[in-house]
């Protein structure tokens, strides 16, 4: 069996994969390393096993980065459309779900299988439930992967060897422990794409309504803002999408989306009816149905059960029972009543963590790496791709995006 390469690549998900068949492809002699029995373990899993394997609507503000502007040129350097086009010339069959959101209309395995074949037609080298026990630059300036198999060597080696999100997948904290090893800097890691957790009382008082979603907007406000506060200065965005209360706390695509703009300690903000101008409808029926209720009138386009949790503290901001007919309400208290809708906050207690967070935001900071090739600028030829790297997309394909992205960019200069 080689042992010497030109390339190894540590970790057989979707940007290691990526980046040894690109560099395959070149007429590089490539191994992939994985301790892992089988590759693409989450692509296999994701997308509810559809793989959302990207997002037409990819640009770089989807990223979360301390350097915004370095996913810029290796996400313009293959696009969405690139990818798709693998895609289709292997004849899967794909959907748009929603937001640009691309799907398998079969299974994830297609992809795996996409990759896997193509690294095998390009000659790539596998290699699969491997231990790595110590990872070395050597005097003669190739990588020593040292393996209990036995020790590789490679002028270059990409790490990709992903986040610290799902443990119980096998993902660890290896590429950061490398990355510190050879000098280089780290941005603080925590989970993203994550159910937020509430607290005890917090359980106890929303308990009736789990299991119900909803449409919402969300965003995060910082800690000294207050009440409706911080809008201005807050640059983080606000996502309009399904929110899901859970007997931990909330979920659906709305928190995990903010989940990774939120930080311990913040409140969100939520707008429970981002749909429609209710003010407007509100003083309409005032003049054509003026002796109905609020809870009749809210229960129209908005769950019973979350109506009938929160009409005490609605009319009570608006100065009235839950009784008082439309026709009483002045505009102010129609105007009250759609602020605190609009404008509901919560402080979650915390979020479930990388059990089972999607992805993990931070990691290796971008500053220390060329934005052509992933290399880094202290270490050349070693380079780091995927979601080991502080680039973290949204939900929604934009982390597939940024691995298949990142790994091209790699594959194509090592
Ligand atoms: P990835 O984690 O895929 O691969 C890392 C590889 O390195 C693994 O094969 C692992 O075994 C190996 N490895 C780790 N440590 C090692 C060590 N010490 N030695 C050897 N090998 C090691 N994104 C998206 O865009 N669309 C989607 O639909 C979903 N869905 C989704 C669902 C779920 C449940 C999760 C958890 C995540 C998603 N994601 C997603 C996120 C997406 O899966 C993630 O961003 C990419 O898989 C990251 O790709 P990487 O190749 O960087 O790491």
């Amino acid at each position: 069996m080689r042992d010497h390469f030109d390339v190894a690549v540590i970790g057989a998900g979707a940007a290691g994969m990526m980046a040894a068949m690109t560099a395959g492809r070149r007429g590089r002699r490539v191994v992939v390393i994985d301790h892992a029995k089988a590759p693409g373990e989450k692509i296999r899993i994701s997308g509810g096993g559809r793989c959302n394997f990207t997002n037409l609507r990819t640009a770089p503000s989807a990223f979360l980065s301390a350097n915004p502007h370095f996913a810029k040129s290796a996400l313009a350097r293959f696009t969405p459309q690139d990818f798709l086009a693998m895609v289709e010339a292997r004849g899967i069959s794909w959907h748009e779900k929603t937001l640009g959101q691309l799907f398998c209309d079969g299974s994830a395995r297609e992809i795996v299988a996409l990759l896997t074949d193509g690294m095998a037609e390009a000659g790539v080298d596998l290699r699969l439930g491997q231990t790595i026990e110590k990872v070395e630059r050597r005097a003669d300036g190739a990588f020593g992967v040292q393996l209990a198999a036995g020790l590789v060597t490679a002028q270059r080696l990409i790490v990709a060897s992903g986040g610290k999100s799902i443990p119980k997948m096998g993902a660890t904290g290896f590429a950061y422990r490398l990355a510190e090893s050879f000098g280089l800097p780290l941005v603080e890691t925590r989970p993203g794409l994550v159910p937020l957790t509430l607290d005890p009382q917090q359980l106890a008082d929303y308990a009736d309504l789990t299991g119900i979603a909803l449409p919402v907007s969300v965003r995060a406000v910082g800690a000294d803002a207050g009440q409706g506060g911080g809008r201005k200065a807050d640059k983080r965005p606000a996502f309009r999408e399904a929110m899901l209360f859970t007997h931990r706390g909330l979920s659906g695509p709305a928190i995990l989306q903010i989940s990774s703009y939120w930080r311990e300690g913040e409140t969100i903000a939520i707008d429970l009816i981002p749909e429609m101008d209710l003010a407007g409808h509100l003083k309409t029926l005032r003049r054509q149905a003026g002796r109905q209720q609020l809870r009749g009138v809210l229960a129209d386009f908005m769950p019973k059960r979350l109506v009938q949790l929160l009409l005490p503290e609605l009319a009570k901001v608006a100065g009235k029972v839950p009784e008082t007919p439309l026709a009483d309400y002045s505009d102010a208290a129609i105007g009250a009543l759609v602020g605190a809708l609009k404008d509901f906050t919560l402080k979650p207690a915390g979020s479930e963590g990388y059990r089972t967070a999607e992805v993990t935001l931070g990691g290796v900071d971008t500053k220390a790496l060329h934005s052509r090739s992933m290399e880094a600028q202290a270490v050349p030829g070693l380079h780091f791709i995927g979601e080991c790297v502080d680039v973290t997309g949204w939900l929604g394909g934009y982390n597939f995006q940024w691995a298949w992205a990142s790994g091209f960019s790699a594959g194509q200069s090592a």
